[in-house]
């Protein structure tokens, strides 16, 4: 059992699996979900989706994007509900547009450079104020979901935020952001503290609109030096972490298992686990601190169902107590169902 702060006591409590285990108590098994659990897997995600002209106008009915995050629960019998929505939703109500290119990803067709850019970005109550289709799902899901299981809440970690709004998209070496941190560092910090003070808001009307626990996803962590990394992302974390005493949080930094040390810090109870990090590894490198959450290789869920259960079993064993059972990054679009079935079907049937 990992110690709890005072406001977390009720989810040692909880009925929920999740809960207890994200706020460290004992749980009869460790619970499972998958990042990405709300999207391509599932037949009845693409049937919805077609409804849409595209994945934004589907992200801003509220109705629908509820329909989506319970679909996995019904599927496949996971323990959390994920809200079906996107980190990108934050640099859009700041003011900066992006457009989701079916195939290829984000691209944002302005981008942030200078000084002026940054000044003319809306951010904090103002900007979370653009974003009440996310509340308004995240109600009509809790009411749906009535109490079934928790519901989690999220957002992206400042520097993943700011890695898209500088690049304009995913890029092969991130180079347009990573030069900004050594030849504009103030700039940087503005801009990081601006997109802090957005989903800090953000965050606590998730919250306030039903959700139980907050991911914060830090996708590009593992672009940057370490050092970087302590300077440009771990003070923004701990904003956030700071400021939502009342829920427990996550911390999905992939490929910052340089920072682990670092991050078993941060108030936070539960820390991701991209699939390069042993078990044993972020065992000693978070001192026993934290929950962890992890880590299966996405690609095994292509493998056959022995050897998925295998795999997972095995992945089980290395983590043993204080785990919450997820894949090392989100499950990739085409992964056949009965694979994704047989992940969770062996941890639902295991014993600590
Ligand atoms: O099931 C869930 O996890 C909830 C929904 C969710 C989505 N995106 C839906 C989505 C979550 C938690 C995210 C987070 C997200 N979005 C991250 C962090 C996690 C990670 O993968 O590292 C990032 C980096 C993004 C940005 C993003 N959104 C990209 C790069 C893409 C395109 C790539 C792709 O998968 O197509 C998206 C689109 C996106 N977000 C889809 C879904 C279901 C696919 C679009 C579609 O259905 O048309």
């Amino acid at each position: 059992m990992i110690a709890s702060s005072a406001p977390l006591a009720a989810a040692t409590e909880s009925k929920h699996l999740f809960l207890r285990a994200a706020a460290g108590a004992a749980t009869e098994r460790p619970p499972v979900w998958l990042m990405r659990q709300a999207g391509r897997i599932l037949p009845q995600y693409r049937a919805l989706r077609a409804n849409f002209p595209d994945f934004k106008a589907f992200v801003k009915t509220p109705e629908a994007a509820a329909e989506a995050t319970i679909q996995p629960v019904d599927e496949l019998g996971v323990d959390a509900a994920i809200i079906f929505s996107d980190i990108l939703v934050v640099p859009e109500a700041m003011g900066l547009d992006y457009e989701m290119i079916e195939a290829k990803g984000p691209r944002f067709p302005q981008v942030i450079e200078n000084q002026h850019d940054v000044a003319k970005l809306i951010s904090g109550a103002e900007a979370a104020s653009h974003l009440t289709y996310v509340y308004e799902a995240l109600k009509i899901t809790k009411r749906e979901l009535a109490d079934r299981v928790p519901l989690i809440g999220f957002a992206g970690a400042p520097w993943t935020i700011f890695a898209y709004m500088v690049e304009g998209g995913g890029s092969k070496t991130f180079s347009k952001a990573r030069r900004m941190l050594y030849s504009q560092p103030e700039l940087s910090h503005a801009l990081l503290q601006k997109i802090t003070d957005t989903t800090i808001v953000y965050l606590r009307n998730q919250v306030e609109s039903g959700a139980d626990l907050i991911q914060l996803f830090d996708s590009w962590a593992g672009e940057l030096p370490p050092a970087h990394y302590s300077a440009f992302s771990v003070p923004y974390l701990q904003q956030i972490c700071e400021a939502l005493p009342e829920v427990p949080k996550t911390v999905f930094a992939k490929g910052a298992w340089f920072a682990l040390e670092e991050l078993a810090n941060l108030p936070c109870q539960v820390i991701g686990l991209d699939w390069n990090i042993t078990p044993e590894y972020a065992k000693k490198a978070t001192s026993g601190k934290k929950v962890l959450q992890g880590n299966l290789d996405p690609c095994a869920l292509y493998a056959d169902i022995p050897t998925i259960e295998k795999e997972t079993r095995k992945m089980l064993k290395a983590f043993g107590s204080n785990h919450i059972v997820n894949l090392g990054h989100g499950v990739y679009p085409d992964t056949p169902l009965d694979g994704v079935r047989a992940f969770v079907q062996t941890v639902v049937s295991s014993e600590w």
